[in-house]
């Protein structure tokens, strides 16, 4: 049986993509300081408690486990925070991402998959945004994932690995069958912030930016199911480990919604209203990140199976009734 360490697995989209992995037949070990991971989350192969800026926690995880391939989620994610703390994302994120490469390939590992983002393009110059767009963040997190792709760029040309990218859009929805899901703390991703805004009356959801150039005002993404982003990790894995050298792959649908259509459409799936207060824009957001996903789906053979935004609430919101 194959194993993969996938640093982050206690994490949203770690977990859903170790729950992919294990249904695909390949052992998932989740590597996770549970600093924003969730213990409960870890259900599908073993986990090991440690941090990616550790180097002795890390060597253990290899010695124990020799995984053929690393699949590294494990990160600080919220663009607004790394503008307000951008030291501690450049440590985490890059210092973090170093200390793994070093690890990986310590221990003879050379397949890695990294978790990349939309966020390294900045303002989108061509919608859909192809892998091609120049990359040019507008944010410190933005500019870490960017950091942790020329790493592995720069060494892949060297011949010491072979990676593969994933620039997510808007990671969203969760596990239909409700094993897993959404859970933030402190939350700050617009889905998850709408539906609690529909669970209580007494919230009201802060629209951040009403005046952006797009037909509503309102910011647009690609927001994908976090089970498609898993599915293409599943691909991805078969494809590093069967291929040598780099490969980018946006995962995105090629189209977006707005904040103001993710708003009605959470009220017509949950049959709540919303109460909404508008805000000034937050720093950090570009206007509209659409990613075209036409690479992913020739190359990897990603077909995604939820591109409706509708159905990724419909999910999320059964995950938070549930709970
Ligand atoms: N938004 C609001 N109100 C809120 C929260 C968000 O209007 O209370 C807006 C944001 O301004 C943005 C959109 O909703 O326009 C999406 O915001 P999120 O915070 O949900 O997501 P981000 O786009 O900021 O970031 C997420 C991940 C990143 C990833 C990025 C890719 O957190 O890791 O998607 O676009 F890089």
């Amino acid at each position: 049986m194959k194993t993969v360490l996938v640093t982050g697995g206690a994490g949203f989209i770690g977990s859903h993509a170790c729950k992919a992995l294990a249904a695909a037949g390949v052992r998932p070990v989740a590597f996770d300081n549970l600093y924003r991971g969730h213990r409960d989350a870890v259900k599908f192969g073993p986990f090991v408690g440690g941090d990616i800026c550790d180097p002795a926690a890390l060597d253990h995880a290899f010695r124990t486990y020799a995984p053929d391939a690393v699949m590294h989620f494990a990160a600080l994610a919220y663009v607004g925070e790394s503008v307000r703390e951008p030291a501690t994302y450049y440590r985490n994120n890059v210092v973090g991402t170093w200390t793994l490469i070093e690890a990986m390939l310590r221990a003879g590992c050379r397949k890695f998959v990294l978790s990349s983002s939309c966020a390294t393009y900045g303002h989108a110059i061509e919608v859909p945004i192809r892998e091609t767009h120049p990359q040019a963040p507008i944010n410190p997190y933005g500019f870490t994932k960017l950091a942790g792709e020329h790493m592995l760029a720069d060494l892949a040309a060297t011949g010491a690995l072979d990676f593969i990218a994933l620039r997510y859009f808007n990671a969203s929805g969760c596990d239909p069958e409700g094993d897993i899901g959404e859970r933030h703390d402190p939350e700050t991703h617009v889905i998850p912030l709408i539906l609690q805004a529909a669970a209580d009356p007494a919230r009201t959801f802060s629209i951040f930016g009403t005046d952006y150039d797009t037909p509503d005002g309102t910011c647009i993404r690609d927001y994908v199911h976090v089970c498609d982003l898993a599915s293409a990790h599943v691909l991805a894995f078969d494809r590093v480990l069967s291929t040598s050298g780099a490969a980018v792959f946006n995962l995105s649908y090629g189209k977006g919604a707005s904040v103001r259509e993710l708003v009605s459409t959470a009220e017509r799936v949950t049959g709540q209203s919303i109460a909404v207060r508008e805000e000034p824009r937050r720093p950090g957001d570009p206007a509209v990140l659409v990613g075209d996903p036409t690479r992913a789906r020739s190359l990897l053979d990603w077909t995604p199976q939820y591109p409706d935004i509708e159905t990724h609430i419909a999910h999320a919101w059964a995950f938070n009734q549930k709970r």
